[in-house]
């Protein structure tokens, strides 16, 4: 093994150097507070590796995403998200009998408490849909207690979550929440529990949708249920923080506001260039929502395939001069041809097309983000199962740089 040296104070440390499968390189800095007094400073993490993991790949560089070693774009062409829901969590794509049977597991819990529906029902109205999912999901350690048996609790989560996206959709429209009827087909059951009727096209645009979103290793919402699951929280608890992490414009929220970014535009007049000159502008906080990304540097798979799926579904819906796809496109070209995009590497990623789909498929903006939880559950339940199944895993604990007042005496208040 290579090793890393660092001189600290005129004193030379030694660290191991460890190398991944893909050839990406850490060094092993778990010693360094108790060897060199020291600590690693990296806030937002950005060269920091908060664990080993088998699960995903992304090379930013040269935009490749792999779940368990299969590229995205042979997931996304060749299999179902049922199947990566199973790929992910048990670390293998499933043959035949394996397939069958985990669909037959899937319809056995599909259902969810009518008194959970009537929990949802009284929580407020103005609530955000991914707050109303974060209890849900909280809520649901009272009515299944964790018995120990993993994969019992994993199974259950997996097959639940749709109905609560199905509930919070039809919610939003006044209707009634309608129970799995057809559990051992996820998406079609999915597509009838949300529009009460189904079609290969919407099928297939959900089931391409879900699989892109599955996993994206230590993004804010997994290092979150990471985080959570180190403190041995259970698993609905640790994946309810991370629906509340995903919840945020920087991350998954960024689907619901790049909607409402295109549709300002388009209402003031869809010039976009005034809105690329803000997203430049260093004393506004405006963004270009939808750009940009820590990891990706070139392109972002997801965005490629998920532009091509925008114009391919508008047109099975007979949506094909939508104004709000022309803004994205001529906002997406007008940006890349722009110094200070190019300079920075700023793309569009996952979102910018994600919320062009969701909209043109009837879900209300508000719940794109939900839409994007229901894909990346397999992902942070498999992350938390990495994590768990760790013999060495301790809590995770950062450490920080006091920059603060050094000790002081608290004077009497008549003083202060
Ligand atoms: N519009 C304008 N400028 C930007 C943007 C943007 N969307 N994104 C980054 N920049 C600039 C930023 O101001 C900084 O400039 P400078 O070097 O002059 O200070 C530089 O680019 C680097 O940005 P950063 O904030 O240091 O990058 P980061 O890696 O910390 O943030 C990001 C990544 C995705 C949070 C950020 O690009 C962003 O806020 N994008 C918009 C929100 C968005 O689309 N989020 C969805 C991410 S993909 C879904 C997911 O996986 O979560």
């Amino acid at each position: 093994m290579t090793k890393a040296n660092l001189s600290l104070n005129g004193t030379d440390y030694e660290f191991d150097v460890i190398v991944g499968s893909e050839g990406e390189v850490g060094v092993d800095f778990s010693s360094l507070r108790k060897t060199a007094k020291a600590i690693s400073y990296d806030p937002a993490f950005g060269s920091t590796g908060a664990c080993s993991s088998a699960i995903t790949f992304i090379n930013g560089e040269k935009g490749i995403l792999r779940y368990r070693g299969y590229a995205i774009e042979d997931l996304a062409e060749n299999s179902t998200f049922e199947e990566v829901m199973f790929l992910l969590v048990k670390g293998e794509l499933p043959n035949a009998a394996q397939l069958k049977a985990f669909k037959s597991q899937l319809a056995e819990h599909a259902e969810i408490p009518d008194a959970l529906v009537e929990q949802y029902k009284a929580l407020p109205k103005t609530l955000h849909p991914m707050a109303a999912l974060s209890s849900i999901m909280v809520s649901l350690s009272g009515y299944y207690p964790t018995t120990g048996d993993e994969d019992q609790d994993i199974i259950r989560l997996l097959a639940k979550m749709k109905a609560f996206v199905a509930l919070g959709y039809r919610q939003s429209k006044g209707q009634d929440f309608v129970q799995s009827k057809n559990g051992e087909n996820y998406i079609a059951d999915f597509v009838e529990m949300m529009f009460g009727k189904t079609s290969p096209a919407l099928e297939q645009a959900f089931d391409q949708l879900l699989i892109l979103h599955a996993d994206h290793e230590q993004n804010c919402s997994a290092s979150t249920v990471r985080m959570v699951g180190s403190s041995q929280a259970n698993l609905y608890a640790s994946i309810a923080s991370g629906v509340n992490a995903l919840w945020g414009p920087r991350h998954g929220g960024a689907n619901q506001k790049v909607i409402e970014m295109l549709e300002m535009i388009q209402n003031d007049g869809g010039d976009a260039s005034k809105y690329l000159s803000k997203a430049q502008d260093k004393s506004d906080e405006f963004r270009l929502m939808g750009f940009g990304h820590r990891v990706y540097k070139n392109f972002d798979p997801r965005a490629k395939i998920i532009k091509i799926a925008a114009d391919e579904v508008l047109d099975d819906l007979g949506l094909d001069n939508d104004e709000t796809l022309d803004i994205a496109k001529a906002l997406e070209k007008a940006a890349l041809e722009e110094e200070y995009f190019k300079a920075r590497n700023l793309y569009p990623n996952v979102d910018f097309y994600s919320g062009i789909i969701y909209r043109a498929l009837g879900i209300p903006t508000d719940m794109f983000t939900v839409m994007f939880a229901l894909g990346r559950l397999p992902g942070w339940i498999a992350q938390w199962k990495e994590w768990n199944a760790e013999p060495k895993s301790r809590i995770h604990r950062p450490r920080q740089i006091y920059t603060g007042p050094t000790e002081r005496k608290v004077n009497p208040i008549s003083e202060r």
